[in-house]
C-alpha cells in the first residue's frame, strides 16, 4: 500500500453508503418530511418509537468487507436534522429516543474492528432548525409568509451551529477518513426564496476546521467551493459517459449509487438492481478511473433488509474470485472491446465481458504487446490466434464475400464456447515489458 495518507481512496474504489434516520421509521423516502410536507409535530412523533434493537454495526461492517467495500459512510445527520449522536448542540436526536443512547460510536468502533475505513455524512441542510430559512426544499416552503419566517433566522447561528457539530463529530470518534456534506442549490429559487450554497454554509471556514480536525481526511465537492479541487467528486446515480475532468485533467470521484433506487430502506415498490447491474455499476465506475459508494438502507430495528443483503452477497460472490480486477486498478488506455469493459493496474490489464461472445474477442491495439492471458475464474490459460491469421476469412461458407481485413495489432482471443460460471467474466491480460 502506498504512504500517502489518502491513498487508499483511489485503490480500493468500493465503499458502503447507509441512509438510516428517523425518516427510516416512514419506510418510504429520507426526504418525506419535505415530500410531503407533513407537520413538524407529526414528523417529531416518531421520535418517541425509535428503537432500533437489532442495531448490530459489527454486522454491517462484516457484509461490507466480504462485498468487497473498504469503507462504510453512514448519515449521521439527514437534512430532516435528527442526530444518530446524542448532539449537545441540539435537541433533535438519539437521546430523546426510547434508544437513547449514541449510534455512531459503535458504528466507528465497528469498522475499526473489521478493518474498514470511518465515513461519515452530515447534511449541509437541516430542516429542524429555525434558524435554517426556507428555501425550495423546506417542508414549510409554501406556508404563507415565508419571508416573515426567514426574517427570525440568523444565519451567523445556523453556520456555528454546524461548526459546533462537525467539531463534535470529527473530534469525539478518533481517526475520521471520510466525509460526505450534502448538498449545495445556490441557484434553485422558488417562490423568490434563494437556494444555498458557500455564502450560508460558510463553506470555506467549515472545510478550514474539518481539515484541522483531521488532516488525513478525505471530503467531496458539495460545498459549493467551485475555485478548489474538492478530494473527491459525487456523480450520483447515473453512469458517466466519459472519464470525468476538471480544466482538462481526470479527477477523483466516487459515485453514489443504490441498490434498489431508495435511499433509504423502503417497505415496498423497490426496483432492485439485477446481480450483473450491481456489478456492471462498480466496474463502469472503476473503468473509468472512479469508485462506486454502494449505498444500504438498514430497517427502522437496524437490520440490513432481505434485498440489500441479496445485493451484497452478489458483489461477495464475484469479488471473491475478481478482487484483483478492482482494487488498485483504474483507467485503461486501451480501447475496450465491443460489449467489455478494461480495467488496469500497472502490466494487467482485466476485460469485463459484460456479454460472453462466441469463441473469439477482437481487442484492437493488443496484438503482440500480450505475454500471457488466463480466465481470472479459475485460472486457466486463454490463446489467441497467430497474429494476421483470420479467424473467418476463409471457408466454403464465405465464397464469394470480400475478404476480411484485420489490422496487424488486432488480439484475437479464443474463449470457450460456454460462458464461465460468473455473473461477469474477467479476462486477465499480462503486458510484455
Ligand atoms: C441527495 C439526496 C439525498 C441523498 C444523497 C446521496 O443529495 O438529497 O437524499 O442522501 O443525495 O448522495
Amino acid at each position: 500500500m502506498p504512504s500517502d495518507p489518502k491513498a487508499w481512496f483511489a485503490h480500493d474504489r468500493f465503499g458502503m453508503f447507509i441512509h438510516w434516520g428517523l425518516y427510516t421509521l416512514h419506510a418510504d423516502a429520507e426526504w418525506h418530511w419535505s415530500y410531503n410536507e407533513v407537520d413538524r409535530e407529526e414528523y417529531f412523533r416518531f421520535l418517541d418509537y425509535f428503537d432500533p434493537d437489532l442495531y448490530d454495526p459489527r454486522q454491517w461492517a462484516r457484509m461490507a468487507r466480504e462485498a468487497g467495500m473498504t469503507h462504510m459512510t453512514l448519515t449521521t445527520k439527514h437534512h430532516d436534522g435528527f442526530c444518530l449522536w446524542p448532539s449537545q448542540n441540539s435537541e433533535f436526536t438519539v437521546a430523546r429516543t426510547p434508544h437513547g443512547r449514541d449510534l455512531i460510536g459503535p458504528f466507528v468502533e465497528a469498522c475499526r474492528a473489521e478493518g474498514l475505513k470511518v465515513g461519515l455524512y452530515y447534511s449541509l441542510i437541516d430542516w429542524h432548525h429555525r434558524d435554517f430559512a426556507i428555501d425550495i426544499f423546506h417542508p414549510l416552503r409554501n406556508i404563507e409568509d415565508p419571508e416573515g419566517y426567514n426574517a427570525g433566522c440568523d444565519v451567523a447561528r445556523y453556520q456555528a451551529f454546524m461548526k459546533a457539530q462537525v467539531r463534535e463529530l470529527l473530534e469525539n470518534y478518533g481517526r475520521i477518513d471520510h466525509l460526505f456534506m450534502d448538498f449545495s442549490y445556490p441557484d434553485q429559487i422558488y417562490r423568490g426564496l434563494p437556494g444555498k450554497g458557500r455564502d450560508y454554509w460558510d463553506s470555506a471556514n467549515l472545510i478550514a476546521l474539518v481539515r484541522e480536525l483531521q488532516p488525513d481526511i478525505i471530503v467531496n465537492n458539495r460545498l459549493d467551493l467551485t475555485d478548489v479541487v474538492a478530494d473527491f467528486y459525487t456523480p450520483e446515480c447515473f453512469i458517466p459517459n466519459a472519464r470525468p475532468t476538471r480544466n482538462g485533467e481526470p479527477v477523483l470521484f466516487e459515485a453514489a449509487f443504490n441498490t434498489n433506487e431508495a435511499w433509504q430502506h423502503k417497505r415496498t415498490g423497490t426496483q432492485p438492481k439485477s446481480p450483473h447491474q450491481l456489478l456492471q455499476t462498480l466496474i463502469d465506475m472503476v473503468a473509468m478511473g472512479g469508485n462506486l459508494l454502494m449505498n444500504v438502507g438498514p430497517t427502522a430495528r437496524g437490520e440490513i433488509d432481505a434485498e440489500n443483503t441479496a445485493a451484497l452477497r452478489a458483489y461477495a460472490d464475484w469479488f471473491a474470485r475478481h478482487e484483483r480486477a478492482i482494487r488498485g486498478c483504474g483507467y485503461s488506455e486501451f480501447e475496450a472491446p465491443f460489449g467489455c469493459r478494461l480495467t488496469q493496474n500497472g502490466k494487467r490489464l482485466y476485460i469485463h465481458l459484460y456479454s460472453w461472445p462466441y469463441k473469439h474477442l477482437y481487442v484492437k491495439g493488443l496484438g503482440g504487446k500480450v505475454a500471457y492471458a488466463q480466465l481470472l475464474d479459475d485460472g486457466s490459460e486463454i490463446i489467441w490466434l497467430p497474429p494476421g491469421r483470420q479467424v473467418r476469412g476463409e471457408g466454403e461458407g464465405l465464397r464469394g464475400l470480400d475478404p476480411v481485413a484485420l489490422p496487424g495489432d488486432l488480439l484475437i482471443l479464443e474463449l470457450p464456447v460456454a460462458k464461465p460460471d460468473a455473473v461477469i467474466p474477467v479476462i486477465e491480460l499480462f503486458l510484455k515489458d
